[in-house]
């Protein structure tokens, strides 16, 4: 499964390109399966307030995190959601991916997903 959070559309951009059971992230969901995350990043490298809530409930299950961003915030902040998520969830750090990516991007989430998530 994986398990994505999207607001402008990028993310969900990325996963129309790859084949598993998708589910976004919502208020009351609580999963009972390894996932693979992908999210984007919010104001200043943060990780989304929502996507927060989510792991708070459901980060035991996280196999991975894949992370989108955009290089025009610099550094530090480009894709900082993925760093942070990491650190605070202690979940691997999959991929970080400028906007929407490409098919090099999709193929190597695909992949990871098929190694390391589906059991
Ligand atoms: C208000 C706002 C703040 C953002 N801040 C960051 C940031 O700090 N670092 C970063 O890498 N991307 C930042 N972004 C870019 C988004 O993470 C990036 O466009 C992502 O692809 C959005 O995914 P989505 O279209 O699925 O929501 C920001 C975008 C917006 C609209």
């Amino acid at each position: 499964m994986i398990v994505f959070a999207s607001r402008t559309g990028n993310v969900r951009y990325i996963v129309s390109k790859l084949q598993a059971e998708l589910v976004e992230v919502a208020d009351d969901l609580t999963l009972d399966k390894p996932y693979l995350l992908i999210t984007y990043t919010d104001g200043f490298g943060s990780i989304p307030a929502k996507v927060s809530a989510f792991l708070d409930r459901n980060a035991a299950l996280c196999k991975g995190v894949v992370v989108s961003g955009n290089t025009n915030f610099g550094n530090t902040a480009y894709g900082a959601a993925g760093d942070k998520i990491a650190e605070a969830y202690n979940v691997p750090l999959i991929r970080k991916i400028d906007v929407r990516g490409n098919s090099t991007d999709y193929e190597a989430i695909q992949n990871y997903y098929e190694k390391s998530v589906i059991m």
